[in-house]
């Protein structure tokens, strides 16, 4: 387990790594549920969004062949010439050398985006006999992470080969579970398989929490499933204190590129994401599951 006095020392040697201007904190976040529309992509967009706030600089990258935190960031992933699918293509071809992280387009000088279209959709095939082919993002990520305080992937949902490579490439991750029923029916089967990825190929990877998303407050339903979730990971999975609570103009955000802070600043969701800023920051850094 990482100490305090490990985590410092990392942070000394990244920091020096990035020309030692400030301490840098260079985490590699997976934001996870195999179930659809649970609010990954908005979490990775407007978390990225209130971590720049914080003065942070991050970069986000998008790992669903929907392409909708590239289209969360302004940019159009049919218009793309190259694309996440570039950079794991590489490293199955052996007749080249592996390509670097690319392309990284900056949305805003602190806020960077690796983005994704369709084209990932055949990669889960090709992987099957790439070499190493749970550790690509990783590898693809090591040169460029000492360069971001943040680094926040955007899984699809699904448990593929590409999630195993961003479960393999965190140090921390965010389940994003709806406050739904049907919605929190399998959120053990996505424990169970992170807990797989930390006992066979990433020891230092740590549940940060899990984040109630979408949360209609005014219904009894949402408190039930809010109360059963804490009651139910008490003893060992964090739920962060931050509730994302449905707010309809969210729906508008990705329409026009940017995230809710940008749109409406003053908002009770951006709030809330500046909020969940605030929690990651102040959480002990420790691994495996919280302390
Ligand atoms: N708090 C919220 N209030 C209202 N709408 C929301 C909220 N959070 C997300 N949404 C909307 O719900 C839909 C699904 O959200 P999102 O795309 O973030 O989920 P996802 O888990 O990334 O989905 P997928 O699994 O398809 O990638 C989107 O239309 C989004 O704008
Ligand atoms: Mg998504």
């Amino acid at each position: 387990m990482l100490d305090l006095k490990t985590f410092r020392n990392k942070d000394i040697q990244n920091a020096f790594k990035s020309g030692g201007k400030e301490l840098s904190v260079s985490k590699v976040y997976a934001i996870a549920n195999q179930k659809g529309g649970v609010g990954k992509t908005t979490t990775t967009r407007n978390l990225g969004a209130a971590l720049v706030e914080r003065g942070r600089t991050v970069l986000l990258i998008d790992l669903d062949q929907q392409g909708s935190l590239t289209a969360y960031c302004g940019v159009d992933p049919e218009a793309l010439n190259s694309s996440i699918y570039n950079v794991f293509a590489s490293y199955i071809d052996f007749n080249h050398e592996p390509v670097p992280l690319s392309p990284i387009i900056s949305i805003t000088s602190k806020l960077h985006l690796v983005p994704a279209n369709e084209e990932l959709a055949a990669l889960d095939l090709e992987l099957i006999h790439a070499y190493s082919r749970e550790e690509i993002l990783k590898k693809a990520l090591a040169p460029v992470k000492a360069q971001y305080d943040y680094i926040l992937i955007d899984c699809p949902p699904n448990l593929s080969l590409l999630v195993v490579n961003a479960l393999v490439a965190a140090t921390n991750v965010i389940v994003t579970l709806q406050t739904d029923y049907l919605a929190t029916r399998g959120v053990n089967r996505l424990i169970k398989i992170i807990n797989a990825v930390q006992t066979r190929l990433n020891p230092e990877l740590t549940i940060d929490g899990i984040l109630l998303t979408m949360a209609d407050l005014r219904t009894r339903h949402a408190k039930t499933i809010i109360e059963r979730t804490r009651t139910n990971f008490e003893n060992n999975i964090l739920i962060f204190d931050t509730i994302t609570k449905l707010y309809a103009p969210l729906k508008d955000t990705p329409i026009i590129g940017q995230s809710i802070l940008d749109l409406d600043s003053t908002s009770q969701a951006s709030q809330s994401f500046r909020a969940l800023a605030k929690e990651i920051e102040s959480l002990p850094s420790t691994v495996n599951g919280g302390s």
